[in-house]
């Protein structure tokens, strides 16, 4: 367990570095960067590239590889953070509030805490469900309820069983020594997502032999510095042609899966969340 809990650690330090570097005016690739560069300083490699999501959308936006965003007076900016220690992961996220959408940050960070609080071995996962849509809907906010919380294992970021923002009914009992992470999402719209555009969030579905040689070269780089964890085009070091041709081969060919980008369903809607690693049973690692 002591990669897992290294891993939080540096996890929860770069959150709480990058929260004090997002303010209006800044631009989101630097504050980015930044947040990456700390993680590696600390000693951690990234689990998945450092996402910002901003107003309406509730996750999978990280810088473009051409393009910048600047933070703008009101946005509503998600900032979610995963790093690895040989592949044991810590996955947390904070919400800075650039306007006057306190309340909405509140609803989030109080679901994340009540939830926290009750894990321990043998608890119903519905009932982590139950207490997230409370906290967010007694202060008039509906809790995305198709996106959530997930088990963790060794280069895996997402593995069962999911972790409800709503009472779904899962019967299943949390085990001691499970890793999960709870992530509530809280919504001024209707508490649904839908897959947007592409995000260039990319990750490894299958292995094997690809005919064109930008996409056999990207593929070798990925397979061994990210393995299965997901990894942003702007990361990759090869020219704009290259990944161009080869990206496009390799997503056509089933190689690679690219995320779309995670807005709510309801338009000009904000969106909030947070989100702990915990042990069960033992320890929040990303505290
Ligand atoms: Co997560």
């Amino acid at each position: 367990m002591k990669d897992w809990i290294k891993a939080g650690e540096i996890a929860s330090e770069a959150r709480d570095f990058g929260k004090g570097l997002i303010k209006i005016g800044k631009s989101h690739l630097e504050v980015t960067n930044s947040i990456e560069e700390k993680i590696i300083s600390l000693g951690g490699e990234l689990a998945f590239p450092a996402q910002i999501s901003i107003n309406n959308i509730a996750a999978h936006y990280t810088s473009l590889s051409n393009g910048d965003l600047k933070f703008k007076e009101g946005d509503v900016c998600k900032l979610d953070i995963g790093v690895h220690i040989d592949g044991a992961i810590g996955d947390t996220a904070v919400t800075v509030d650039l306007g006057d959408n306190s309340k909405l940050v509140k609803a989030s960070l109080n679901a994340l805490n009540s939830a926290v609080e009750i894990v321990k071995d043998g608890l119903e996962i519905r009932e982590i469900g139950k207490v997230i849509h409370n906290e967010i809907t007694s202060l008039g906010f509906s809790p995305i309820v198709n996106l959530g919380g997930h088990g963790l294992d060794l280069w895996q970021i997402h593995t069962a069983p999911s972790i409800p923002n709503f009472d779904n009914g899962d019967k299943t009992k949390l085990k001691k020594g499970q890793i999960i992470a709870i992530e509530p999402f809280a919504s001024t719209g209707d508490g649904l997502i839908v897959e947007g555009k592409g995000s260039e969030i990319y990750q490894l579905e299958k292995r094997g032999n690809i005919r064109d040689m930008n996409a056999r070269k990207i593929l070798k780089f990925v397979s061994e510095k990210y393995r299965s964890l997901p990894f942003a085009k702007r990361q990759l070091p090869f020219n704009k042609l290259q990944l161009a041709v080869g990206l496009n081969a390799l997503k056509r060919e089933g190689f690679l899966h690219e995320f779309g980008v995670l807005p709510e369903k309801k338009e000009n809607s904000y969106v909030s969340q947070h989100e702990h690693t915990l042990i069960v049973g033992e320890q929040v690692t990303t505290k």
